[in-house]
């Protein structure tokens, strides 16, 4: 059990640290910045690191011993933290391409991990300011009042979201036939380029499910748990429990769960 006062600091940090990393992102946003490639289509820019760095300098402050595991980089872990069982996982901007095209859709994401299970989650979007908060078994909201998932029955009702990872012209297990099989079933398809707004978007209804392959931790750290805790069904493609350290999620309001787990074995089973 952990303590609520406890609990309430985590909490207030992590809001703290996702609103510092928040502004300096809308700071950044829309302006001449420097851009760096990691891969041919995978961007860094220097908003990532600054914000990074803020969100990191913010949590490291009350909690000099906990772990950290950012997306960047920026986060070794202090001597003596070893052996804690915290651990921060962070995203300091999901939409870096977006960010990079000046198209609004972006977030910071902030997990805290105990003992191997999601506690916290928190995603902000600083331009629309929401702030999406879980807190495991406390359920979910969006700037401080209750969220849940929608209550589409159909999926030919549904409006639906994914993404592609950034091997997407190396690797032929792209997604790319799971989006033509979906799009042809759904009401829609939508591509908003940030896993972790695309989750929370899930919990509050806008959403009726997401999937996604080869996804890392800091993307789903946080949005994780906030879909769960608004009532989202979140498992791999094959309707086992997902986990953060898995690369397939499927995250639906759950009524159209079985629906999606069908259509995604469809290029196993019949090679599109
Ligand atoms: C990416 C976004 C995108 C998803 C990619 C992620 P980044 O994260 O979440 O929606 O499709 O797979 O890598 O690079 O913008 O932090
Ligand atoms: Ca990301
Ligand atoms: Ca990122």
């Amino acid at each position: 059990m952990r303590s609520k006062p406890a609990q309430r600091i985590f909490r207030e940090t992590a809001i703290k640290a996702a609103k510092a990393g928040g502004k300096v992102l809308r700071n950044f946003f829309a302006k001449e910045i420097r851009i760096e490639f990691k891969g041919e289509v995978n961007l860094v820019t220097e908003a990532d690191r600054a914000a990074e760095a803020v969100v990191i300098r913010t949590l490291r402050k009350p909690f000099p011993n906990h772990r950290f595991l950012a997306e960047e980089g920026g986060a070794q872990d202090a001597a003596g933290s070893a052996g804690s069982v915290h651990k921060w996982i962070i995203d300091p901007l999901d939409g870096t391409t977006n960010f990079a095209h000046s198209y609004p859709t972006f977030c910071v994401s902030i997990g805290l991990e105990i003992r191997g299970e999601i506690a916290l989650g928190v995603v902000y979007d600083p331009l629309r300011e929401e702030m999406f908060l879980a807190e495991k078994g406390q359920g979910a909201t969006l700037n401080g009042r209750p969220i849940h998932v929608s209550k589409t029955e159909k999926l030919n009702a549904g409006l639906l979201v994914t993404g592609f990872a950034y091997d997407v012209r190396d690797d032929l297990t792209n997604n790319l036939d799971h989006f033509a099989n979906v799009s042809l079933r759904a009401q829609g398809v939508r591509r908003t380029g940030s896993a972790a707004l695309d989750l929370c978007y899930v919990a509050c209804g806008r959403f009726d499910g997401f999937w996604e392959m080869k996804l890392s931790p800091w993307d789903t750290a946080a949005a994780f748990l906030i879909a769960t805790e608004a009532g989202a069904a979140v498992t791999d493609f094959n309707n086992r429990p997902y986990t953060i350290y898995l690369k397939e999620i499927l995250a639906t309001n759950g009524k159209i769960h079985s629906e999606m787990v069908e259509i995604l074995g469809l290029a196993k089973r019949t090679g599109r």
